[in-house]
């Protein structure tokens, strides 16, 4: 298994993202626990990006329970019809929120945090958990995130079984 990961440190989101996915098909080709690669998906997301905090909820028992992150302590548990994860989960939609204060509902899992992306994984038609990412700026997240993450979600469904 690769120890490393390889980005340009000064490039745009989108290039670093197609350095990116390569390295993740690999990285989760070579594993099959999903803990293990939900895990390091988090550490590289984190390590390429900085991003404040990101990681997974997994849908369990009706609601959405944390799984691997990186990042500040987090809220464990979210119901599917509140907050940014909840709207994910719920309409099947990748959901960039640019201002978490504006948006009704959203759960402050920490101060800091000033915007959000939230992309939903599925197995088969079944939406089964959400990639949750954080930012201390406002408006950080763009297309080429969702893109990007989206890219990486569907590497993650391939390789990774819920439930
Ligand atoms: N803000 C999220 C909760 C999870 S934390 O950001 C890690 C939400 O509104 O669903």
């Amino acid at each position: 298994m690769a120890e490393s990961i390889a980005f340009s440190k000064s490039a745009d989101r989108a290039t670093v993202y197609a350095e990116l996915v390569p390295q993740v098909e690999a990285l989760l080709s070579g594993e099959t626990d999903t803990i293990a690669n939900l895990a390091n998906v988090a550490a590289v997301l984190k390590e390429a990006f900085g991003f404040f905090w990101v990681g997974f909820y997994i849908a369990k028992d009706g609601e959405l329970v944390l799984g691997p992150f990186q990042g500040p302590l987090a809220c464990t548990r979210i119901a599917f019809d509140k907050g940014v994860c909840g709207h994910a989960y719920s309409t099947r939609e990748t959901v960039i929120v640019p201002d978490v204060d504006a948006f009704p509902g959203h759960i402050a899992c920490s101060s800091a945090a000033r915007s959000e992306i939230v992309v939903p994984i599925f197995s088969g038609e079944q939406a089964v958990a959400v990639l949750d990412v954080d930012s201390d700026r406002l408006a950080d997240f763009s297309e080429a995130d969702s893109a990007g993450l989206n890219a990486i979600v569907r590497i993650i469904e391939r390789h990774c079984s819920f439930g």
